[in-house]
């Protein structure tokens, strides 16, 4: 599993025991990301849609939601990797983009991704083993950056783990078979049909997805594009049309709303940190609007490593103050009175 900012890592096994006792057999999971609850979602039986507008996100879907465990012959997968492996370097927009300009990878590492993914699109330019494929990349080379686990900087110094060969692995896929959507999660809920459980897990705040993971959009796009700045970002991450609602402290509150109140589920489940744009007591209401008692869970948890290092310059000067290292992350879940009455008394669970 890739890197990701606000992964629910910590949270997933709760999350799924929410499933469980709702005994939703259908879900919907809003803002997907790595997919890491809608996979849980899976493995505990359900029908699942992953909707998410990250190209990354999307193959990260088709391979781990889409595709069920039961349809793929290993043998196939680890021929298709086995001979990917064993194409010669080249020199491409990875090599001098992501490790000539950029430190994102050591160049060995990026010459070996270039041949891979051009690989990729000549032998495998569709069919069942394409998102497989892509996402054995985007996690090798996951695992051989030289990131704090963001692409808005790289480190001074080579992280160790990018000195390490590049190594391509068949991701662990889960059983059944769901749907990746890619769209809005503001369009998903007018047009989806109606679903047992939903998941919400919204960016909390202006740091947008699309310029913080960057290099996997491109990895997967493909499209070579135009970049500024150090970070050798995309340029259309100047286009309004990649700007989420929810990244805006004026936009969000209006988001949310609507996302809460339109999506149709029986129980709706909606992540939240007390660093988001919108105090607990807000969110609470936007819950409650759906006429349903509400639950919060409450879990400490400790915040990505770069907030704990400071930011830094290119250069390597000190240019941000060290934010907290812990944050408190809420679990707000909405759903009829009979429905609440199925759940168990989570530890985690406060009165507001
Ligand atoms: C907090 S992360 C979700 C993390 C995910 N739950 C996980 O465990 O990996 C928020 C996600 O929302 C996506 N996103 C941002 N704006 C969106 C929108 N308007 N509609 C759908 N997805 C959106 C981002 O691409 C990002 O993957």
């Amino acid at each position: 599993m890739i890197k990701y900012l606000g992964s629910k890592r910590r949270l997933v096994g709760e999350i799924g025991d929410l499933l469980t006792a709702t005994d939703a057999a259908t879900a919907v999971d809003l803002f997907t990301g790595t997919t890491r609850v809608a996979q849980e979602f899976c493995r505990r039986g359900a029908q699942v849609t992953a909707v998410d507008v990250a190209a990354y996100s999307e193959v990260l879907a088709q391979c781990y939601v889409e595709t069920d465990v039961a349809s793929i012959e290993p043998a196939e997968v680890a021929e298709a990797l086995r001979r990917l492996s064993q194409l010669p370097d080249r020199r491409g927009y990875v090599t001098e983009v992501f490790a000539e300009q950029a430190r994102y990878f050591h160049p060995d590492n990026a010459r070996r991704i270039d041949a891979i993914r051009d690989g990729i699109d000549a032998w495998y330019p569709d069919g069942p083993l394409r998102p497989i494929l892509l996402t054995s990349l985007l996690e090798a080379a996951d695992a051989v950056d030289s990131t704090v686990g963001l692409q808005m900087a790289f480190l001074k110094e080579w992280a160790p783990r990018a000195l390490r060969p590049l190594r391509l692995r068949p991701p662990v896929l889960v059983p059944g078979s769901g749907r990746a959507l890619r769209c809005d999660a503001l369009e998903a809920v007018r047009t989806m049909g109606p679903v047992d459980l939903a998941y919400l897990d919204p960016p909390y705040n202006q740091h947008r997805y699309y310029t913080n993971y960057h290099v996997w959009e491109t990895l997967v796009r493909w499209d070579a594009p135009a970049h500024y700045g150090v970070a050798c970002k995309r340029e259309d991450a100047r286009d309004p049309a990649t700007k989420s609602a929810f990244n805006y402290r004026s936009r969000m509150p209006q988001a949310l709303a609507e996302v809460i109140t339109q999506v149709r589920a029986t129980t709706v489940v909606v992540s939240f940190s007390n660093e988001g744009f919108l105090p607990l007591a807000e969110v609470l209401e936007l819950c409650e609007a759906r006429g349903h008692p509400v639950r919060v869970l409450a879990h400490d948890t400790r915040r990505y490593i770069g907030s704990a290092i400071g930011v830094y310059s290119p250069g390597g000067v000190k240019v941000g103050t060290q934010g907290p290292s812990r944050n408190v992350e809420y679990l707000l879940v909405s759903a009829p009175e009979e429905v609440q009455e199925r759940l168990p008394r989570f530890a985690s669970q406060i009165s507001c």
